[in-house]
C-alpha cells in the first residue's frame, strides 16, 4: 500500500512521505533542468489540484496557463477518451478527422477560409514553423534571396529549441549554448524607432507575443502591434504573433492580437490549445502558406487524434463567447483587486497588469519567496521573470475563488 503521510515506526523515527520520497527520486533520477517546486500533485479538478500528501491547492497557474478549462474538464475527458478508444495514431501519411475539424476551427477564428493550420506538439515547434515559413516566404515566393532575419523582442520568450531561444532575447536562456543560428535580432519592446534602424534588405519577418508572458506579463503598448503591420507592408516582411501564452480565449477574444485590430500573416499556439495535451499549430494565410509545400516541414505526433480531439472540445468551450467574455470580466476583477491591495501596500506591490485571465503582481523585491508562501497558504502560482508572481487560471475558475486566491497571495507578501 502506498502510504500518504509521514508516520512513525516503532523507533519513533519518521518515514518519508509519499511526496518527500517522490521529491527524493526526482534528485537522483531527473535531469536537474527545472526549478520545480516542492510539490507532487496527483490529482486535479477544475481549478484545485491535490498533493501525494492528501493536501489541497487553489491552482491559478494551470500548468502555466495551459489547462484552459481547468483539470479534468468533463467535455476534454469524454473525447480524449472516445478518441483512445477507436484511433491513437497513424502519422500525417493519413488524413485524421479531429485534425481537420480543429483546423476549420483555427483557420477560421484566424481568417476565414483562405488560410493554412499546420499542427505539432509544443510552443517551441509552433515558433520554428513560423521561422522556417518567414524564410521560406521571402527566399521561395518572394523572390528576396537575402531576406532572412527576424527581428524580436528584448525580453520575449519563444522556446528552447536552437532557433526559438536564439529569438528568445534574453541571454540567460542563451548563455553556454553558443554558437546560435545566425539570423535573429533584438529591439527593445515598444521602441518602433529602434525596430525601424533594425530593418533593411536582410530583414524576413517581426516575431512578438502581444503580452509577454515568461518576461513578466507585459502588453505590447497600445498601437504598437499595428505601427509594426504598417512598417511590415511598408518593406514586404511578415508579421508573426507568439499566441502560445495568450491564445484561445484566454484574453477575451481568440487570439491576443484581434485586441489589436489588426491580421498577422502568421501565428503559433500551443499551451491551452489542448488543456494540457500536448499540441501546438502554425496558422498562417493562404498566400504566405504557399511557402512551405509538401516535403518541406513536417511532424510524425503533430495534430495526433487525441490530442486533437481534446483540442476540439477545449476549442469549443474555451472560445464560447460568453466564456470569452467571462475571462475579460474575471480579468477585470482580478486587476481591480490587485489594485487595491496596491493601495493597502504601497511600495510592496509595483505593479498588477494583463489582460483576462493572464495576469501577474509586480512586488518590490523577494517574488520567489512570495510564490513559496503562497503555496504554504494552499495557492499555486510561478514567477514570470524576476520580481512578477504569476496567474493564468483555468477559464472554469469562479470569480470566489479568484478573489480567494488573491486573499492568499496578499496574506503571502
Ligand atoms: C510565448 C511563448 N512562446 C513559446 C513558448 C514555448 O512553448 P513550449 O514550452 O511548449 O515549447 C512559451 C512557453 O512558455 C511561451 O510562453
Amino acid at each position: 500500500m502506498i502510504e500518504t503521510k509521514a508516520s512513525s515506526d516503532v523507533a519513533g523515527i519518521v518515514a518519508p512521505s509519499r511526496s518527500e520520497r517522490a521529491i527524493d527520486s526526482a534528485k537522483h533520477h531527473l535531469l536537474q533542468n527545472y526549478k520545480q517546486q516542492p510539490v507532487v500533485l496527483v490529482k486535479g479538478e477544475g481549478a484545485w489540484v491535490w498533493d501525494a500528501d492528501g493536501r489541497k491547492y487553489l491552482d491559478l497557474i494551470q500548468g502555466i496557463a495551459t489547462c484552459a478549462l481547468g483539470h479534468c474538464h468533463p467535455a476534454v475527458v469524454a473525447a480524449a477518451r472516445a478518441q483512445l478508444e477507436t484511433l491513437w495514431h497513424v502519422s500525417n501519411v493519413f488524413y485524421t478527422e479531429p485534425q481537420l475539424q480543429l483546423a476549420e476551427r483555427v483557420t477560421r477564428a484566424f481568417g476565414g477560409k483562405d488560410s493554412r493550420a499546420f499542427f505539432c506538439n509544443s510552443g517551441a515547434e509552433a515558433n520554428e514553423a513560423l521561422i522556417k515559413l518567414a524564410r521560406r516566404f521571402q527566399h521561395e515566393i518572394a523572390g528576396q534571396k537575402e531576406r532572412s532575419e527576424i527581428i524580436t523582442f528584448e525580453g520575449s520568450f519563444h522556446g528552447r529549441t536552437l532557433a526559438t531561444v536564439t529569438a528568445t532575447a534574453q541571454p540567460k536562456y542563451q548563455a553556454g549554448f553558443e554558437p546560435l543560428p545566425k539570423g535573429f535580432v533584438y529591439a527593445p519592446m515598444g521602441d518602433l524607432d529602434a525596430v525601424k534602424r533594425l530593418v533593411g534588405p536582410q530583414t524576413a519577418a517581426i516575431l512578438i507575443e502581444p503580452i509577454q508572458g515568461e518576461g513578466g506579463v507585459r502588453p505590447a503598448p497600445a498601437g504598437f502591434l499595428a505601427a509594426l503591420r504598417e512598417l511590415c507592408d511598408e518593406h514586404g516582411l511578415l508579421l508573426l504573433i507568439d499566441e502560445v501564452q495568450t491564445g484561445i480565449g484566454r484574453t477575451g477574444l481568440p487570439f491576443a492580437y484581434q485586441h489589436h485590430g489588426i491580421q498577422p500573416d502568421a501565428i503559433s499556439l500551443a499551451k491551452s490549445l489542448g488543456n494540457g495535451l500536448p499540441i501546438g499549430a502554425m496558422v498562417c494565410s493562404d498566400a504566405v502558406g504557399k511557402a512551405l509545400p509538401s516535403g518541406t516541414h513536417g511532424s510524425t505526433f503533430g495534430g495526433n487524434p487525441v490530442a486533437a480531439a481534446a483540442a476540439l472540445a477545449t476549442w469549443d468551450l474555451a472560445t464560447a463567447p460568453e466564456m470569452m467574455k467571462a475571462n475579460a470580466r474575471k480579468g477585470e476583477l482580478l486587476l481591480g483587486l490587485a489594485n487595491e491591495l496596491k493601495a493597502r501596500r504601497p511600495g510592496r506591490v509595483v505593479e498588477a497588469r494583463g489582460r483576462g485571465l493572464l495576469f501577474g503582481i509586480e512586488v518590490d523585491t523577494g517574488a520567489a519567496d512570495v510564490v513559496a508562501r503562497c503555496r504554504q497558504h494552499g495557492l499555486l502560482v510561478n514567477l514570470a521573470g524576476e520580481k512578477t508572481v504569476r496567474f493564468a487560471p483555468a477559464f472554469v475558475t469562479t470569480e470566489a475563488e479568484l478573489t480567494e486566491g488573491l486573499t492568499m497571495f496578499e496574506r503571502s507578501l
